[in-house]
Parts: structure tokens; C-alpha cells; sequence
């Protein structure tokens, strides 16, 4: 685009002689005789640079000058001003003004103030330019990296429900039910993306389990159960060097805690046991009820519903039971696809 300069100053003859000079250049200009149609100009035409009369009647140019940086920042701004007058010109500088210059004008450094002011301008919205594409990459990239991790993520959930085809969709369907759950009680988004992503992975730690402790048709010696619940802690170790969030781990690491104490790892009691770890505590437990396993058919969804509300204050915090029982009465919880995504799990 063309630069165009807007000459301000009061005195005709004055702006009559920069607007020759600018002409002779081959500048193009428009002119201003005052603050206020300087202002005008301003709002409805594009220019890259003003030169600016110090002493005007009414509004000055010292007034206005904060005005034009803050409204137009990427416009340079030189100052006009008598020879007499040119600490006040310093003072303008200060204030965002790139150059001034003294009456009577000597036009060729009048030339090269506003050739280098220009310059100045164009490197500088140049380098913001680059600057914003630069971060457009990287934040492009940074997204390109959390695809790929997630879908890693995925597929290490994916391995462990294909050890274990009883619980084939398990992962999917907690995750799904905890986030409608979250959202209900009104957590904020990044605390729910952080119970999205725990829930895919809260069972990460049955890799480290035996396989025929996991499919056992029979009931569980208590050295078999004692090897089971290693499986929070587990998980958390396979995690900790790829997620970096504390939240995520501690969900993964306490969401067999119960809301008496006497859950595991750590018998964390009530509100010390982090919520997104107490949503999974209730959504697991109702879509472990609700699935088949070796050792027993699965439960009607109305008897796994009211062992829930049995477990309310002693496994389970009432209150996450009763929200999640409320909206599967009205069909929230109920209906959740059980298709296997690959990229559902990925934040914007
Ligand atoms: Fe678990």
C-alpha cells in the first residue's frame, strides 16, 4: 500500500509549503488545519505517517498526539516545531512521536526523517507479521504433537480393553458419563478436560496385571485382590512420564478411594479425594455393575442404580450420586455411544 502522510498545521502558508515540498518527493499527503479535522482525516482515510504542528490553537499537537498513538499505533508521528521550542518536542518523542523537526524547514532532512520513520514503520509491523505467523506454526505444530500423544494414549487403551474383552469400551463409557457428570455440577473446562482424558486412562495399570487375575471367572483369592488394586498406582507410573499434569494423575491414582476412607491406594477420606476421582468412582462402578463379567452376569441398570444410592456417603460421595443418578433417569447417562473413537479425546 502507498504511503500517505497527513501534513497538520495551522498556518496556511506553513502547510502550503510542506505539502509543495511533499509533492516534489512524490509523497502522497492530505492536509489538516486543526486537531479536529486531523482527527477526521484520520478516522476515515489510511495513513502511515502524520507530521504534526506542535503549537496550534485549541488542541495542540502535544494534546492529540497521545490520542493518534493510541488509536492508530501504527502510524509514525513527527513534530513540528519552532527552533525556540524543542524541549517540548523531546517531551513528544517520549511519548511515542518518532522524530520532530524545527521551523523554518530544511526539506531534504525533512525527506530523510520521514524515509527513515517510514522504514522504521514497515520493519516493525514486518516483524509483528512474522512474529504472528511464526506463533500460528507453533501453536500448529504444538496441536500436531497432542494428536499424536493422544492417539498414542488411545492405543494403549485400546491394547489393554483387547486383553480384556469384558471390558471392551469400558474406558470410553466412564469417560463419556464423568464428562456429563462434570459439566453438571459445573466444573470448569480445563478441570474437565482433565477428567476426560483420566477417564480414557484410568485403567491404564491393569497392563501390569496378571491376565488371569484379570479374567478369573471365579471370585478373587484376597493375594489376587491385593494384586488388582495395584493397578491405580501402576497406572500412575505408566503415566507420569508422558502427562504432566498432577490433576490427571491423581485422578488416575485415587479413583478407588471411597468417601469413608476405606478405599485404596491411600484411604483418602471424603474431600480430600480430588472430585474428578470421585466422579469416576461413581461412573465406574455403575458401568462395571451394569457390563458382564467372567465371573457374573451384568446387573439390571435399575439394581445397579440403587446400589449406587446405597453406597451414597460410604463409597461414594452423595452428592456425584445424586447428580449422575438424576440425569440417567433423564436418559443423559443411558444413552452414551460406545463406539471406539480414535480422536475423541483430543483438546481443542
Ligand atoms: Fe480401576
Amino acid at each position: 500500500m502507498v504511503n500517505k502522510i497527513l501534513v497538520v498545521d495551522d498556518e496556511d502558508p506553513i502547510r502550503a509549503l510542506l505539502c509543495m515540498g511533499l509533492k516534489k518527493k512524490g509523497y502522497s499527503y492530505d492536509e489538516a488545519s486543526n486537531a479536529t479535522q486531523a482527527l477526521d482525516k484520520l478516522s476515515r482515510d489510511y495513513f502511515s505517517l502524520v507530521l504534526l504542528d506542535i503549537n496550534m490553537p485549541g488542541t495542540s499537537g502535544t494534546d492529540i498526539l497521545p490520542v493518534i498513538k493510541e488509536k492508530y499505533p501504527d502510524i509514525s508521528v513527527i513534530m513540528a516545531t519552532a527552533a525556540t521550542d524543542t524541549s517540548l518536542a523531546i517531551q513528544c518523542m517520549k511519548e511515542g512521536a518518532y522524530d520532530y523537526i524545527t521551523k523554518p524547514f530544511d526539506f531534504n532532512s525533512l525527506s530523510l526523517s520521514i524515509d527513515r520513520a517510514l522504514d522504521k514503520r514497515r520493519l516493525e509491523i514486518e516483524n509483528r507479521d512474522y512474529k504472528m505467523h511464526l506463533e500460528q506454526k507453533v501453536s500448529k505444530q504444538a496441536e500436531r504433537i497432542r494428536k499424536a500423544f493422544f492417539n498414542s494414549i488411545t492405543s494403549l487403551v485400546y491394547a489393554l480393553e483387547a486383553r480384556d474383552v469384558y471390558t471392551f469400551g469400558h474406558s470410553h463409557r466412564v469417560t463419556q458419563a464423568a464428562v456429563v457428570v462434570s459439566e453438571k455440577i459445573g466444573l470448569n473446562s480445563s478441570l474437565v478436560d482433565d477428567i476426560r482424558f483420566a477417564g480414557l486412562v484410568h485403567d491404564i495399570g491393569k497392563i501390569g496385571i496378571n491376565e488371569h487375575v484379570l479374567n478369573k471367572p471365579g471370585k478373587l483369592t484376597s493375594s489376587e485382590y491385593e494384586h488388582i488394586k495395584l493397578h491405580p498406582e501402576i497406572g500412575t507410573r505408566i503415566l507420569e512420564p508422558i502427562v504432566n499434569s498432577k490433576d490427571i494423575l491423581s485422578i488416575v491414582k485415587h479413583h478407588h478411594e471411597r468417601f469413608d476412607g476405606r478405599g485404596y491406594p491411600d484411604g483418602l477420606l471424603e474431600g480430600t479425594i480430588p472430585i474428578g476421582a470421585r466422579i469416576i468412582a461413581v461412573v465406574d462402578s455403575f458401568d462395571a455393575m451394569t457390563s458382564e463379567r467372567p465371573y457374573r452376569a451384568a446387573l439390571p441398570h435399575e439394581k445397579a442404580i440403587s446400589e449406587l444410592l446405597n453406597g451414597k456417603g460410604s463409597q461414594f460421595d452423595p452428592d456425584i450420586v445424586d447428580t449422575f443418578v438424576s440425569l440417567w433417569r433423564d436418559n443423559k447417562i443411558e444413552n452414551i455411544d460406545t463406539e471406539l473413537p480414535v480422536l475423541d479425546y483430543i483438546k481443542k
